[in-house]
């Protein structure tokens, strides 16, 4: 597992007040993770599954995704459909094959999720392409039943790599966000057309510089099990980077970025990143060009240091999504003069992609961000 830190510099800020060690006024005791995650989650104690998640909800979950760290059940509140993410924290036992994060380890996915989806409320930089974050909640008890039902469906359908979660007892504490539903990965995604495919691209590009430009963000694991794709009635998707506006045609499709478990930001003159160093099987992996480019990412550190901003990361993660829209998707109506023609603008531009220093530059002076 790799570490998470939160490495504040020199002045105190707001930021700093919630991630830095501090003392209690009263007590002189330092602050502990515990607290720090419990006050993200506006609770005093850890909450039932009862409280968390109401009846209603509970009968309408289906599990849709795992991970390492978790599983992903969608479900609907009063409002909208929703997908909760569940992650068994402080645990001294492994759940599939890996230690359980601490409160202090999980602290940096509650508030770098709570922060990109905050661009959406953005002003000068704004954008709408981060996953809505309604709930964090802190939560102990046994797996609720339902949960566990709907675990064993997803297993005969799919087949599970995770452990089942009823190995957790009366005790066992996790942290279960309420992100908005994102809708389906672009991994498993069809789509009708390559101009759907470029609209993606463009608003994932986008999405990258206005975090970038606002927080200094990488993402360090775009993979296409992290772009989620829905669809809109919207004929645009608009952001702003550094008060412009920029207008892409969705052609009917809405991106979500998901998944910040190795990402780095800095807010309030603090840094928040994951030390990929930590975990020397990232840069293992064969097969697949998602594997080069935790590699690549790498060559980018110095002395394999994961604090320092370095936005071209963000560039790789592009080229090896559009290196997926190319070579890995498939369309339709790729006899046509339109496809071909699209094609042949996204290879070209594929092909000088990764001289870009930053996703900001890849849409200030790309030119397949202005079709
Ligand atoms: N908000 C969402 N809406 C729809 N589907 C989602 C949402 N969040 C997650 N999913 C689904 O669940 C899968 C796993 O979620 P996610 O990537 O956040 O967790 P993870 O892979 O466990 O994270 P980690 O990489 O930390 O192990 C995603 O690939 C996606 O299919
Ligand atoms: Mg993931």
């Amino acid at each position: 597992m790799s570490d998470c830190y939160w490495q504040p510099m020199l002045d105190v800020s707001p930021a700093q007040e919630v991630f830095t060690p501090k003392k209690h006024k009263d007590t002189g005791l330092p602050v502990t993770g515990r607290e720090k995650v419990l006050q993200q989650c506006e609770q005093t104690n850890p909450i039932p599954f009862t409280e968390c998640i109401s009846p209603a909800m509970l009968n309408k979950c289906v599990k849709i995704g795992e991970g390492v760290y978790g599983e992903v059940f969608r479900t609907s509140n009063r409002r909208q459909s929703v997908a909760l993410k569940i992650i068994p924290i402080e645990g001294d036992f492994e759940v599939n094959d890996e230690p359980q994060k601490t409160f202090d380890e999980i602290l940096p996915e509650i508030v770098i999720s709570r922060e990109l989806s905050y661009l959406s409320e953005g002003d000068v930089n704004y954008s709408n392409n981060y996953i809505g974050v309604n709930n964090v909640s802190c939560v102990q008890g046994r797996y609720p039943e339902t949960l566990l039902t709907q675990w064993d469906k997803y297993d005969s359908r799919k087949g599970s790599e995770n452990d089942r979660p009823d190995i957790f007892d009366d005790e066992q504490l996790y942290i279960v966000f309420e992100f908005a539903d994102g809708g389906q990965d672009l991994e498993s995604f069809e789509f009708n057309n390559l101009q759907q495919a470029i609209s993606i691209f463009q608003q994932t590009a986008g999405a990258l510089a206005v975090a970038e430009k606002e927080l200094e963000f990488e993402h360090r694991d775009l993979h296409w099990g992290n772009v989620l794709i829905r669809s809109t009635k919207q004929d645009h998707v608009i952001f702003y980077l550094d008060d412009q506006e920029y207008r892409i045609a969705s052609h009917g499709l809405e991106v979500s970025i998901i998944d910040f478990t190795l990402s780095r930001l800095q807010k309030d003159e603090c840094t928040i990143f994951c030390d990929l160093a930590a975990d020397p099987t990232l840069f293992d992996g064969a097969g697949d060009y998602q594997f080069q480019i935790y590699r690549n990412m790498k060559k980018k550190t110095s002395i394999n240091n994961w604090e320092p901003y370095e936005p071209h990361t963000n560039v790789l993660w592009l080229h090896y999504l559009a290196d997926k829209l190319i070579n890995s998707k498939t369309y339709q109506d790729s006899d046509t003069k339109a496809h071909k023609s699209a094609l042949a603008t996204l290879r070209s531009f594929y092909r000088h992609l990764l001289s870009h220093s930053s996703a900001e530059q890849v849409v200030v002076e790309s030119e397949l961000l202005d079709l």
